[in-house]
């Protein structure tokens, strides 16, 4: 790995993209001051300027040279870093981190995550890295380095991590002087950010008030369409099912849980739709999902996988 490791530092150095692991999901990165670098990650991704990309650090003392920490991050810093949170902060003047970024926005989204093979990576460098998944813009986010053949092979210097730990993209958050609002459900679920911070007001942005461009209604798309909440399956569907139930597909399926665990069924999410999206079937049918926790985040995002305009 340390080879590996020294072969991406150099590509980094060189302008160039490295695909590396997170605790939640793949990161298509490039140095976020290399305004050469940060082009290639929009092209390649099919990803619109105007989304802005998540900037990942080595340790907060290199956030804060970017960026101002106000009372409530601080908190949020203290309760989730190094993990699957994503702050939006305001950058300082004296930053060196690209405006292509965010957009030229004076806010850039902050992580750092906690993955054994990103904390080397990043300690290897001196500029932080910025990465959106490592996924075509509107398709499913990438969990395992097999997910990333299809569109980045021979394209990308990939570092190999094998399966993301959590799963889930992480969670995005944007605080103000009394509350804190979530642009993007993911890894940490609103219960457990309720349970550590009870005395703090939790918005939940809705996508009329769209800050994070990301959160768009379709995203997170498989090739095949996607039929969610099914409580009957039809003929020629594949099955994404979760807990115990009667649904059988004669195709193909997939359990998320078997036991109705929510942390599982994260993990094994992207995975299996992975999967599914690559049997001969007509359509994938997903079993109803519980609306708390982390099966909130799932739901947000099979939603926007089965949006559907004409619907
Ligand atoms: O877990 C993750 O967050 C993964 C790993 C690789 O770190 N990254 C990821 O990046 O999911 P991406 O680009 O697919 O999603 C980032 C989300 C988007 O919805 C984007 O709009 C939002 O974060 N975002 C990033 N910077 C922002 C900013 N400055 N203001 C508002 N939203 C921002
Ligand atoms: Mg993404």
């Amino acid at each position: 790995m340390k080879k590996m490791l020294e072969l991406a530092k150099k590509t980094f150095q060189n302008g160039g993209l490295v695909i590396f692991p997170t605790e939640t999901v793949y990161g298509l990165g490039g140095d976020a001051t290399n305004d050469i670098a940060l082009k290639k990650i929009f092209k390649l991704k099919k990803r619109p300027r105007n989304n802005p990309l998540i900037c990942h650090f080595k340790n907060i003392k290199e956030v804060k040279k970017n960026c101002k920490i106000k009372t409530l991050d601080e908190k949020l810093i203290n309760l989730f870093w190094p993990g699957p949170l994503t702050l939006i902060l305001e950058k300082k003047k004296t930053s060196s981190i690209s405006p292509l970024v965010s957009n030229s926005m004076n806010f850039i989204g902050c992580r750092i995550p906690n993955n054994k093979t990103a904390k080397s990576l990043l300690n290897l460098l001196n500029f932080p890295i910025a990465a959106p998944s490592a996924n075509i813009a509107t398709k499913i986010s990438s969990t395992h380095p097999l997910h990333l053949l299809k569109y980045f092979k021979k394209k990308v210097f990939i570092l190999d991590g094998g399966r993301s730990k959590l799963g889930l993209e992480s969670t995005v958050i944007k605080t103000f002087n009394k509350h804190i609002k979530i642009l993007r459900l993911g890894s940490i679920s609103i219960e457990e950010i309720k349970s550590k911070l009870p005395n703090v007001k939790i918005i939940i942005s809705n996508n009329k008030s769209i800050i994070s461009p990301g959160n768009q209604k379709k995203h997170y798309a498989p090739n095949l369409p996607i039929r969610i909440n099914v409580k009957k399956m039809n003929k020629n569907e594949s099955l994404l099912n979760f807990g115990k139930n009667n649904l059988k597909s004669n195709i193909c399926e997939y359990n998320l849980s078997t036991s109705g665990n929510l942390k599982e069924a994260s993990k094994n999410f992207f995975y299996y739709l992975h999967l599914l999206d690559n049997t001969k079937c007509s359509k994938i049918a997903v079993a109803p999902i519980p609306n708390y926790g982390l099966g909130k985040t799932i739901n947000d995002k099979l939603k926007r996988a089965s949006y559907n305009k004409n619907n």
